[in-house]
């Protein structure tokens, strides 16, 4: 049920889960369950991988849409990749994205974070620059994002990863609420905390120590990541999909068509 939920609150600024998609989540989730359990108690009790049914994979009203839309043409789709993204975007926001980075010794490592802004340089996020993440990325600026627009398009996007100016930082900084600038500072990102406890009284003391305005954290900011790459892929009857990726020359970009 939760994940159901989710994709709908992904949209939320423009698509409210209403008491209908409520009603039809729980209908795919008492389906789902049903299904789940006919199919793989067996291979539950034989140590199987359990599947999914096919079906659990619509769960976004409004991306079913997709399913009717023409396909990628090289001549419809905007000769600049972000137009592009910001197209598909536009028909249905997707603020969470999926970044990967890769630690001095190549070990990937991927999580979501919100995406904050597109420009024409690229896609900004932020985060705390003492993260695993920033730790990644100072070691190697390079980074890739994943979106996904369930049940039937992805957008992948690689390429080299900046921190934002410093003004950049702290103007998005003052959009943030009071309690998720306070968290940003009592949070010392992905270290080991003895007990939530200990977070919430920082988080009093915090209060204490910033009574008005509270400040940009000093390692605290946003990072945009320009891309080299950008891969559109768009679902097509008969897994025959549309694949297609700009690369970027010393021209501009150029477009190719890959393989499904
Ligand atoms: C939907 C979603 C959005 C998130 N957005 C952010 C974000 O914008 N910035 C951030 O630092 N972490 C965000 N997180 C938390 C990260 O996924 C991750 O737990 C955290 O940044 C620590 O990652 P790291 O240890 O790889 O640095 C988000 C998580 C989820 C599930």
């Amino acid at each position: 049920m939760s994940s159901i939920r989710w994709h709908w609150s992904l949209g939320a600024r423009k698509l409210p889960a209403t008491p209908e998609h409520v009603r039809i989540a729980g209908v795919l989730r008492r389906g789902f369950e049903a299904e789940a359990e006919n199919q793989n108690l067996g291979a539950k009790a034989a140590g199987s991988p359990v599947y999914l049914p096919g079906w659990a994979r619509q769960v976004h009203p409004r991306s079913r849409h997709h399913e009717q839309m023409p396909g990628l043409s090289e001549e419809d789709v905007d000769p600049d990749p972000i137009s592009q993204f910001l197209s598909w975007y536009e028909y249905a926001p997707c603020d969470a994205v999926a970044l990967v980075t890769a630690s001095p010794q190549a070990l990937p490592s991927g999580r979501m974070v919100l995406l904050k802004g597109v420009d024409k340089s690229g896609f900004v996020f932020f985060t705390n620059y003492g993260s695993p993440k920033a730790r990644d990325l100072a070691a190697n600026p390079r980074a890739a994002l994943l979106f996904f627009w369930p049940p039937d398009r992805q957008v992948r996007v690689s390429g080299w990863v900046a921190e934002v100016g410093r003004a950049e930082s702290e103007r998005y900084w003052r959009t943030r609420p009071r309690p998720s600038q306070l968290s940003a500072w009592a949070s010392r990102q992905s270290e080991v905390i003895e007990s939530r406890t200990v977070l919430e009284e920082r988080i009093v003391e915090l209060g204490s120590r910033f009574p008005d305005e509270v400040p940009c954290p000093p390692f605290w900011g946003g990072y945009r990541l320009i891309p080299t790459s950008v891969e559109f892929w768009h679902h097509r009857e008969d897994r025959l999909h549309d694949r297609l990726l700009y690369e970027r020359t010393q021209e501009g970009w150029a477009l190719k068509r890959l393989s499904p």
